[in-house]
Order: structure tokens, then C-alpha cells, then sequence
């Protein structure tokens, strides 16, 4: 059977990804340079599928490691994850965001087009609607960013469609996601960011946890109904199912298709505070703090087209989110190790 390569793929999506693959008879192959995950995920995803996985540390950076692997396997397609992605820091250091990320891709697709494969499911982000749509966003809004990392999914998903113009063969599916929290049911593999968190449910999670003492809330005089920021959280277990019907449609389709991953409904910070406070069963100490730069308010999808395309829509609600993230939480005190 052809395999499914996963860069990135001991991180916190690509390995909830990895576990549904495995559920679904994929064979797959990992490459992960472990910058922001540990090598114990490959345990952790072996574990819960009772299935082994092929493991390579590599940077997709690496062209003579990529070409390797290639060779040494029978890829049929990439699911990639591999990429750094916090939006405070690709400020501070933009050459090395756009060289991991849009190098790295780069490296990445000659490997695919010199060993015949044609297939890729890309991690995109909702971050490519930028500052000036209006939500619910449709896939065929112009896209923007405002910051380097975004510029990285922008760019990439346009060197994504470049290929696809090139290569009627080609298959992309850019994959918009919105905002993936919780963990596998099992507590085995959840978010285990380094540092402190830059997410709002991850340093909820530390506050609940007694790591750190008090959220600051990022504003609360948006135009929303309580005034804090709207955004729509996604299951992960969502998300990951949704790259198995993403695959599914590449194997059958070509040509370039961008499509949101959200539950196409959005909660405030208060409403996921709250929907913690039910699942970890103590308050969260929390204190209303400025805006924080670059934020807007209020990001959610219209999640109609992975429906049309996949047949997949999300299931988990907040409450159930907020309840795995504490489960991994609880029983993951120092992380994934
Ligand atoms: P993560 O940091 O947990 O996973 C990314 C993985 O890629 C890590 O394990 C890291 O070690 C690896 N990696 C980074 N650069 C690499 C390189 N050059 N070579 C090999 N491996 C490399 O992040 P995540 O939350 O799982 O995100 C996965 C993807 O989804 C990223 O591309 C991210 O930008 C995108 N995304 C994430 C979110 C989110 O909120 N988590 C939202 C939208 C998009
Ligand atoms: N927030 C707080 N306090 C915190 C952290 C966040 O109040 O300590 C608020 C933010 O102001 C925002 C909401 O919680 O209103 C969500 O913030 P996150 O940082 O969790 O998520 P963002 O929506 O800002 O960004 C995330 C990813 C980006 C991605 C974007 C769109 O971090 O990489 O979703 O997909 F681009």
C-alpha cells in the first residue's frame, strides 16, 4: 500500500493527524526536525492506534534528506504541517520564518515533483482572510496578512496554486484552519506548546493547572456581544478528520482547492472561560488587559464547502473542547515525555 508522508507530524495537529490515518488503514511515514514537539509523540500516537509508524528526525529544509526519503519509500502523498507559527515572534525574527516555512515547502515540492508525487493536504491558516473581510468567511475572499507568518501561508498557498497551474496532475488541498484546541480523548497527545503559551485555551490551561497565576483578557470593548474577542474553535480530533476526507478528495481530484476547517460558530474569551471553568471544575483568575496589536474581532467560518467537497462537518462543542484540554492537562503535567 502507498504511503501518507506527515511532515510536522509529531506536533500537536499532526499527531492527532497521525492517529487518524492510522484508524483509517493509512500507512504513514513522519518527518518532524522535533523544533517544537519530542520524539515521546511517536510513542504516544503508536499507543493509542496499536499500530507502528516510521519515524525520520529530518528538516524539510534538508534537500538531500527529503530526496532520501522519497527514495527509500512509496509516498503517495504529503500531509504538511512542518512550520513555525507564532505570530508575536515571526515579528521579532522574519528570515527564519520564511525560510523554515516557504523554504522548506519549497524543498518539499521539488522532492515530491522529482520522485512523481503529486498529491498535498497544507496546513493553512484563517489567518490568510487578513484584517479587512468580514466573517463568516468564504474561501473566496481576497487573502492578506499582517504579520510574517501569515505572509507564509499566503505566499505558500500561492506557490501551491502556481504548481497546480504548472501540473494538471497536481492535487492541492489548502486547508484554512480556525482555532483547533482540545486533545485525544485517551490524554495521550494534546497541545504541549514551549514557554509560556501565546494561545488562549493552552494558558488557560496553565492557569488552571497552577503554572501560572492570571489570564489577562485581551480587551474587552470589541463590537461583540460581551466585548472580547469572537473566534471559532475547532476540536482537534475535528481537524485531524477532516485531513483523512481532505486526502480522500486529493486522491480522486486535481487542481488547487482552498477550504476552511471551523465549526462555523464563534465563542468570546469570557464564553471559553467560562466553558474551562465547568470542565477543570475551579474559577480561572482572569483580569480584563488591553488589546493586544493585531487582533480583531470577530474571526469565524462559513464552514459550508468542506461539507460540499468532504462531507465533513465538526461535532464537539466548547464544553467538550475545554474537558479534553484538561484532561490532557491534568494528566500530562510537565508535557508530552
Ligand atoms: P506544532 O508546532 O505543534 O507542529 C509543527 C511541527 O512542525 C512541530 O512538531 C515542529 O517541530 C515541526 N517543524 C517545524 N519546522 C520544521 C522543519 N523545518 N522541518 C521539520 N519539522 C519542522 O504546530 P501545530 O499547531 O500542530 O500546527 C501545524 C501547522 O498548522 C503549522 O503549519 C501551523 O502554522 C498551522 N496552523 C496552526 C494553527 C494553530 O492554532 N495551532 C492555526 C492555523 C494553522
Ligand atoms: N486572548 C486573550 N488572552 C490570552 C490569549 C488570547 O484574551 O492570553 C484572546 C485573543 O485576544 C483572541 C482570542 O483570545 O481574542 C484567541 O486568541 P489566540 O491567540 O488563541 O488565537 P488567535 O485567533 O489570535 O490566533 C490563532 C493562531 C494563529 C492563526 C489564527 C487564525 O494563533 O496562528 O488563530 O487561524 F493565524
Amino acid at each position: 500500500m502507498s504511503q501518507i508522508l506527515v511532515t510536522g507530524g509529531t506536533g500537536f495537529i499532526g499527531s492527532h493527524t497521525c492517529v487518524e490515518l492510522l484508524a483509517n488503514n493509512y500507512e504513514i511515514i513522519v518527518v518532524d526536525n522535533l523544533s517544537n514537539s519530542k520524539e515521546a509523540a511517536v510513542d504516544r500516537i503508536e499507543k493509542i492506534s496499536g499500530k507502528n509508524i516510521k519515524f525520520y528526525q529530518a528538516d524539510i529544509c534538508d534537500y538531500e534528506k527529503m530526496t532520501a526519503i522519497f527514495k527509500e519509500n512509496d509516498i503517495s502523498a504529503v500531509i504538511h504541517f512542518a512550520g513555525l507559527k507564532a505570530v508575536g515572534e515571526s515579528v521579532q525574527k522574519p528570515l527564519e520564518y520564511y525560510t523554515n516555512n516557504i523554504y522548506g515547502t519549497l524543498i518539499l515540492l521539488r522532492a515530491m515533483r522529482e520522485n512523481g508525487c503529486k498529491r498535498i493536504v497544507f496546513s493553512s491558516s484563517a489567518t490568510v482572510y487578513g484584517m479587512n473581510n468580514k466573517a463568516p468567511y468564504t474561501e473566496d475572499m481576497p487573502t492578506s496578512a499582517t504579520n510574517p507568518y501569515g505572509y507564509t501561508k499566503v505566499m505558500i498557498e500561492q506557490i501551491l496554486r502556481d504548481c497546480c497551474v504548472s501540473d494538471k496532475e497536481m492535487s492541492v488541498v489548502a486547508l484554512r484552519y480556525f482555532n483547533p484546541i482540545g486533545a485525544h480523548k485517551s490524554g495521550l497527545i494534546g497541545e504541549d506548546p514551549n514557554g509560556i503559551p501565546n494561545n488562549l485555551v493552552p494558558y488557560i490551561a496553565q492557569v488552571a493547572a497552577g503554572k501560572l497565576q492570571q489570564l489577562s483578557v485581551f480587551g474587552d470593548d470589541y463590537d461583540t456581544p460581551d466585548g472580547t474577542g469572537v473566534r471559532d474553535y475547532i476540536h482537534v480530533v475535528d481537524l485531524a478528520a477532516g485531513h483523512v476526507c481532505a486526502i480522500e478528495y486529493a486522491e480522486k481530484n486535481t487542481g488547487f482547492e482552498a477550504v476552511n476547517l471551523g465549526t462555523g460558530n464563534g465563542s468570546s474569551v469570557l464564553e471559553v472561560v467560562a466553558a474551562y471553568e465547568k470542565a477543570c471544575g475551579k474559577p480561572i483568575n482572569k483580569r480584563i488587559a488591553p488589546r493586544r496589536s493585531g487582533d480583531i474581532a470577530t474571526c469565524f467560518a462559513d464552514a459550508s464547502k468542506a461539507k460540499k467537497l468532504f462531507g465533513w462537518e465538526a461535532k464537539s462543542d466548547i464544553n467538550e473542547m475545554c474537558a479534553d484540554s484538561w484532561n490532557f492537562t491534568k494528566l500530562n503535567p510537565n508535557g508530552i515525555e
